[in-house]
């Protein structure tokens, strides 16, 4: 991936290392779709007697280093928790300082994750966000859409009730206008309706910085995923803590309301 995307060049003779899967993870193992809640940014900052901000702009260097990771290792999905329909709540300097980061990242990346072949969606309900970075969301979601490499989701103004509510919505319209039997209604038909439509779901959960809770993300398709909490700071989320989280989950047995195999 262009030097744009990629913050950190490890190179091993004339080869940048970061190709290479790390020696322990099985290749044939690796999760199809990672989410992230990318939590810690503010203690991060906190930490170093800076302004919570300055947590969040060294917090879109982890995600590069973890897109240009996961794109690198062949992983198919990566949906990050950027904003979420809580998150209004901060002080409006901090909403504000988000909303103009996150223009300022997607104007100057974009180039890059087109080069690259990232396709980039945003899942939530976009209409209340600035009109700039609208109008950006829609110009890099056209310009990527049939790009072949990973799918880059990036949850902004995502609540994952939201996203539920509004698929009852989606349907109960279908069926108003006689397009939609109630009686059809089924898995399939609700996950068409959310903003993950399309996309397998997640098989890892990541959460930086020790917290042990949802927070309201993906809901619905979280049902079965692995889960892996780690108290790294999500600005420090590097190489070693995404393969901390791997190898996490290659050691799990998923059983999916089944038996362990070879157990009788
Ligand atoms: C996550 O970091 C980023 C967003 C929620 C936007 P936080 O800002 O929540 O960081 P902490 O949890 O206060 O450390
Ligand atoms: C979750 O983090 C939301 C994002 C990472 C965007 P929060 O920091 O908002 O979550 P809580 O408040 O600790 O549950
Ligand atoms: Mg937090």
């Amino acid at each position: 991936m262009s030097r744009s995307l990629a913050t950190t060049t490890t190179v091993q003779g004339n080869r940048p290392s970061r190709c290479l899967l790390p020696a322990g993870l099985d290749p044939a193992r690796l999760p199809a779709h990672v989410a992230v809640i990318m939590d810690g940014n503010g203690r991060w900052a906190n930490q170093r007697k800076l302004p919570r901000v300055m947590g969040h702009r060294e917090g879109v260097e982890a995600l590069k280093r973890t897109l240009q990771l996961c794109s690198d290792w062949g992983i198919g999905a990566l949906t990050a928790y950027a904003f979420s329909t809580e998150n209004w709540s901060r002080p409006g300097e901090e909403v504000s300082f988000l909303m103009a980061l996150f223009e300022r990242v997607l104007a100057r990346e974009l180039q890059a994750l087109e080069q690259e072949q990232v396709r980039i969606r945003f899942l939530g309900d976009l209409e209340q966000l600035p009109e700039g970075l609208q109008q950006l969301i829609a110009d890099a979601t056209a310009r990527t859409a049939a790009n072949t490499g990973i799918h880059f989701n990036v949850c902004t103004n995502y609540g994952g009730r939201r996203e539920l509510v509004r698929a009852a919505q989606l349907l109960a319209q279908q069926v108003a206008r006689g397009e939609l039997d109630p009686a059809d209604i089924d898995e399939a038909a609700f996950a068409a309706n959310l903003h993950t439509s399309g996309e397998c779901d997640p098989d890892l959960l990541i959460r930086t910085s020790g917290e042990q809770r949802i927070s309201n993300f993906l809901l619905w398709q979280l049902a079965y995923a692995e889960l892996h909490i780690t108290d790294v700071l999500w600005p420090d989320f590097d190489e070693v803590a995404l393969t901390a989280a791997l190898l996490d989950y290659q050691n799990r047995q998923r059983r999916f309301g089944g038996v362990e195999s070879g157990l009788t």
